[in-house]
């Protein structure tokens, strides 16, 4: 008999809203309940991933001029396009194998941060993104910017150059407008109240996902 294709869930969310925390939960909460399931993130791990973060924590130093550099969001929307890309391929290995998948972060982060720069249009973004795995549901944790701030002072973490007031409140707004867009190509998004306690954003999300359960 054929195994059911494992699901595939995306959390969302503007720096500071707890989209890690939420991954690792519902991660936690798919093991207890039996069900085979691997958590990962985007920028991922590996080698384009791993460039994509030095890049956002300023930790490029240029060979020519030896000065720190920062790709532009241009270059970094095609960077997050081709580590997406080469994810997909695990990401639906997994899936084929009957895993559960959960993403922290996925392509409507590229169209929220990237199109930071108004040469990139939400298409643009869904463009260079297709071919890459189609998630089952995605998940978008809405908190207000001045919270999600006070969240990241309290972190070890090298802040990405988008923990800015100005930059969180352009994102927070790009998120807004690209759903509707996004959930035509990219399947359903739901936006879930992230200010709640960390255990009610994770029963919502449990809601949320129902009949996938
Ligand atoms: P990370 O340290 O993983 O932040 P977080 O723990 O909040 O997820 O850094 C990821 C950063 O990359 C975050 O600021 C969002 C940004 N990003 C994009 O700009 N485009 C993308 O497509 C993705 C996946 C992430």
């Amino acid at each position: 008999m054929k195994k059911k294709r494992g699901l595939f869930v995306v959390i969302e969310g503007i720096d500071g809203a707890g989209t890690t925390t939420q991954a690792k939960m519902l991660h936690a909460y798919l093991e207890n309940r039996g069900v085979e399931s691997v958590l990962t993130n985007e920028p991922t791990d590996e080698p384009v991933g791993k460039l994509i973060r030095d890049s956002l924590s300023g930790r490029i130093i240029s060979p020519k001029t030896n000065k720190r550099i920062g790709f532009s969001e241009k270059a970094l929307c095609l960077l997050f396009a081709a580590d997406r890309i080469e994810h997909s391929a695990s990401i639906e290995a997994a899936r084929d194998r009957g895993t559960a998948v959960i993403c922290d972060r996925y392509i409507l982060s590229s169209i929220a941060y990237q199109s930071l720069d108004p040469a990139i249009k939400p298409k643009r973004v869904i463009e260079v993104n297709k071919g890459c795995s189609i998630p089952d549901m995605t998940f978008l944790l809405k908190v207000p910017v001045k919270e999600c701030l006070k969240r990241l002072k309290n972190r070890k973490d090298v802040p990405t150059v988008y923990e800015k007031k100005k930059l969180l409140e352009s994102i927070d707004r790009n998120y807004e407008n690209a759903r509707r867009r996004y959930r035509d190509t990219f399947g359903p998004v739901v936006a879930i109240d992230g200010t709640a306690s960390q255990g009610d954003v994770h029963r919502a999300i449990i809601d949320g996902l129902g009949e996938y359960l």
